[in-house]
């Protein structure tokens, strides 16, 4: 796709007007099946099943970002407590975990958000501890990364197996990757999906590739745990060669791929014994979510457009 075309979704992504108006339109069930697990729960859970029965294992992200008060900041909290008391009841904390983003939590909020974000995050890996699974941090655009980092630190404090993901486009990322490529350390790694400055982030889609390459190897090559996260079937082929060349066992990294982008390499991965995570968004604030999915790929866009043209 035309570079400009991702620019002019990635802005899209983050601009309310269009969101406002987007988040009130039902959401079509094409979209719902194909990209968003479902509204509620009980559709994260039950697609959550089906992936488990292929084989699969999932990380459960309610859907929801850039939140604003703190009313919904503690809702956010809530419901992932709450979540990981299903998944816990449902006999799925083997198998699923959570993903969570630090502003649906508060992050930006005028006062404190940061303090806000944390103590939120606290209270959703102490019921994931209590659930006996995990928590991964997602990450945000680039003027987060410090904050969220951070936040990680804190978190790992109590909760060591607390996750993080780490994105390639950023020139900073290889010295994070030697960071926190230590004992345990669970760090999914991402090209990176947000509009970002020059100054900051590689642009041109080779140079994201080549630093993703750098930044696998050092996580590879370290002692943590390297969650590969691309459906860039290159970067996959290079980092099972790496996984052999640093000796790893099956169970020492994983692959992970978005829900409803190419389950078929999904499969396949899964039947040559590797662990395969799949991200599972579920909620109704689905459309900075699915606007970034547009950006990445042309045939997304014609998907869109007609599940919406054909929306009920
Ligand atoms: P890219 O989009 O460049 O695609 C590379 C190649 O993969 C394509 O050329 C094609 O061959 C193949 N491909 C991709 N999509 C395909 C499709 N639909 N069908 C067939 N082939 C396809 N980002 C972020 O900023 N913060 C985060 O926390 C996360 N979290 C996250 C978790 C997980 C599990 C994943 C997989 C991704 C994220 N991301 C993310 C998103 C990530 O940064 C990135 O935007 C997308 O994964 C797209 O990048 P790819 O690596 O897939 O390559």
């Amino acid at each position: 796709m035309s570079a400009v075309l991702r620019r002019v979704l990635l802005s899209a992504a983050g601009s309310d007007r269009i969101k406002r108006v987007a988040v009130r339109a039902p959401l079509s069930r094409g979209i719902v099946s194909r990209f968003v697990a479902g509204e509620d729960t009980d559709a994260a859970l039950s697609v959550t099943r089906q992936l488990v029965a292929r084989g699969l294992l999932a990380s459960i992200d309610r859907l929801g970002e850039a939140t604003t008060d703190a009313e919904t900041a503690q809702a956010t909290a809530d419901a992932y407590v709450d979540l990981l008391a299903k998944i816990s009841d449902a006999g799925l904390a083997e198998f699923a975990e959570v993903s969570l983003k630090l502003s649906s939590l508060g992050q930006a909020l005028d006062a404190d958000g940061e303090a806000i974000a944390l103590d939120h995050a606290r209270a959703v890996c102490a019921a994931a501890k209590a659930a006996g699974t995990t928590v991964t941090l997602d990450m945000e655009d680039h003027t987060t990364t410090d904050a969220t980092l951070s936040a990680l630190r804190d978190l790992r404090a109590d909760f060591p197996d607390v996750g993080a993901v780490l994105q390639a486009y950023l020139r900073r990322t290889e010295g994070d990757c030697r960071d926190l490529a230590g004992e345990g350390s669970r760090i999914r790694l991402c090209k990176g999906a947000y509009r970002e400055p020059e100054s900051v982030a590689f642009q041109d889609q080779a140079e994201v590739d080549l630093s993703y390459v750098r930044c696998l190897r050092v996580l590879m090559r370290g002692r943590g745990y390297p969650m590969v996260a691309t459906h860039d079937p290159r970067l996959i082929a290079i980092a099972a060669a790496m996984a052999l060349q640093t000796g790893r066992a099956k169970d020492e990294y994983e692959y992970q791929l978005l829900f409803g982008v190419r389950p078929d390499e999904q499969r396949r991965l899964s039947e040559r014994g590797e662990k395969i995570r799949v991200y599972l968004p579920y909620g109704t604030q689905w459309y900075p979510y699915l606007t970034r999915r547009l950006a990445e790929r042309p045939a997304n866009v014609a998907f869109f457009l007609r599940a919406v043209a054909t929306r009920r």
